[in-house]
């Protein structure tokens, strides 16, 4: 199975944000530590200055004048130390705090010279320059531990991450719905794919993005590729038909002459077997025939018209009298007293009514009872075919419309495309068949369900 869309989605978008998080973590440290260090540098070389106009020249001594409280006013904050030194050129100390390191003299000027050095193992900032004295140029240096300096920059680098890594959760929460919307087209495509029947292969009609309306294009020219061959195929089924029903016709015309012509008993028999035989082609061929005409495609031969079920069934009803009578099944038909209208092809409603009352009739056994019922109801317009023969196992409802398909052990002959035809005559009107027992839970019911006509003011 493919990993899906919205993963991988997000993958990509990941892997980028990521990456641009983590090159803009460190540009966020470098930028925090630069700021940190000019803002403090700066304040470092105010000390200094600071150091400086409290330098004192008594009879060329020099000294500071610095006491406690001015000092910790240097420091600018507790966490951090501040040292300093005022050096003779020649690197005497002449006062402050002798364990620093000396600068460079030689890179000396009157310019702040920073830089930074690692005393006792605490990392300081330092700064020195040369400021003129009464007989000489003297030096001046400075220093502070960095705890400020790192907390600072520290503050920055945080604002910056937290800040990118809300970013990454609402886009990646942005992506994971958005996907989802942005796929919710496809959903309609696949939803108008599985709410068709098998047999339609008419043009998907859905109004999407550009990007979905390609697939839509090319599953539309699949569609009338294959509606074509299959058009190319039902009219195959149907002209062959058609030609074989005539020589057919003819066969038995001349079989039935030669059983009149044939004298011995024996060539009777042969001849009787290839009549009946010649009768039984001719019922596919018939059948063949009529199922190409009903299936939804053939729309050229239906005729749509208002009917009224109840005249059509019961006509329909009236010639399968001789076959129940001959069966000893009592046949019982049930009309409404209103016309029972629906919007359909007669000859299809008929070629239905037919295959359900002489599937009954023949498959009950002598005896049996086979009731006929049109209802209407809520709408709906029923014809309901109920008998109580051997009905049909729950696990052979489907496959009972299958074509050429009948129920293994079935006695009586019969072509297995009565149902098959029933169920084209039923999906061509958009009716509905279900097949259940009797009310007493024996038998078979064959309920076809259509939508009653209504005639619009
Ligand atoms: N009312 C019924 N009671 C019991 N079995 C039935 C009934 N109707 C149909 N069947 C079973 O379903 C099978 C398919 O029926 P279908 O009408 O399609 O074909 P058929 O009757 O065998 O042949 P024909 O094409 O001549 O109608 C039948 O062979 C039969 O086994
Ligand atoms: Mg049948």
């Amino acid at each position: 199975m493919k990993r899906s869309i919205r993963k991988q989605l997000l993958l990509w978008l990941l892997i980028p944000l990521l990456s641009l998080s983590a090159f803009s973590s460190v540009g966020a440290f470098y930028i925090g530590e630069n700021l940190a260090r000019s803002i403090y540098d700066r304040e470092l070389v105010n000390s200094a200055d600071s150091v400086v106009a409290r330098v004192k020249n008594q009879d060329g001594k020099i000294t500071v004048d610095l006491p406690v409280a001015a000092l910790s006013i240097l420091r600018h904050n507790n966490r951090d130390e501040f040292y300093f030194q005022i050096l003779s050129p020649s690197g005497q100390l002449l006062a402050g705090h002798n364990f620093l390191p000396q600068p460079k003299f030689e890179q000396l000027n009157l310019n702040p010279q920073f830089r930074f050095f690692k005393l006792k193992e605490r990392q300081l900032r330092a700064v020195a320059f040369t400021f003129p004295n009464a007989t000489d140029n003297l030096i001046i240096q400075v220093a502070e531990t960095r705890n400020t300096r790192k907390e600072l920059t520290h503050q920055i680098a945080f604002t910056v991450l937290a800040s990118q890594f809300i970013l990454i959760i609402c886009a990646l929460i942005a992506v994971w719905f958005g996907v989802r919307r942005g796929l919710s087209p496809l959903a309609r495509v696949e939803a108008a794919v599985n709410s068709r029947s098998p047999g339609d292969l008419s043009m998907l009609e859905v109004n999407e993005p550009s990007e979905i309306k390609s697939l839509v294009n090319a599953l539309n020219n699949l569609l009338k590729q294959l509606s074509d061959d299959v058009e190319m195929q039902k009219r195959f089924i149907a002209n062959a038909a058609h030609q074989l029903r005539t020589p057919i016709a003819g066969l038995g015309t001349y079989s039935a002459l030669a059983r009149k012509l044939a004298k011995d008993d024996e060539s009777k028999e042969v001849l009787a077997e290839l009549d009946a035989g010649i009768a039984r082609m001719g019922k596919v061929v018939g059948r063949l025939l009529m199922l190409a005409r009903s299936e939804p495609g053939a729309s050229s031969t239906r005729q749509m018209s208002v009917v009224d079920l109840n005249s059509v069934v019961s006509e329909v009803t009236a010639t399968k009298v001789p076959d129940a009578i001959q069966q000893k099944i009592e046949l019982e038909f049930h009309s409404t007293s209103e016309p029972a209208l629906i919007y359909a092809d007669p000859s299809g409603i008929e070629e239905l009514a037919s295959n359900l009352i002489e599937n009954s009739i023949l498959y009950t056994p002598s005896g049996g009872t086979v009731m006929i019922e049109v209802a209407v109801r809520n709408g709906t317009t029923t014809l309901n075919v109920e008998d109580n023969g051997p009905g049909i196992p729950h696990e052979e409802k489907e496959r009972i419309f299958e074509r050429f398909y009948r129920l293994p052990g079935t006695e009586k002959s019969g072509t297995g495309l009565g149902l098959a035809i029933v169920k084209e005559v039923v999906s061509s009107h958009k009716a509905k068949i279900d097949v259940s027992s009797g009310p007493s839970g024996q038998g078979a019911s064959f309920k076809v369900s259509f939508a009653t006509f209504k005639r619009t003011l």
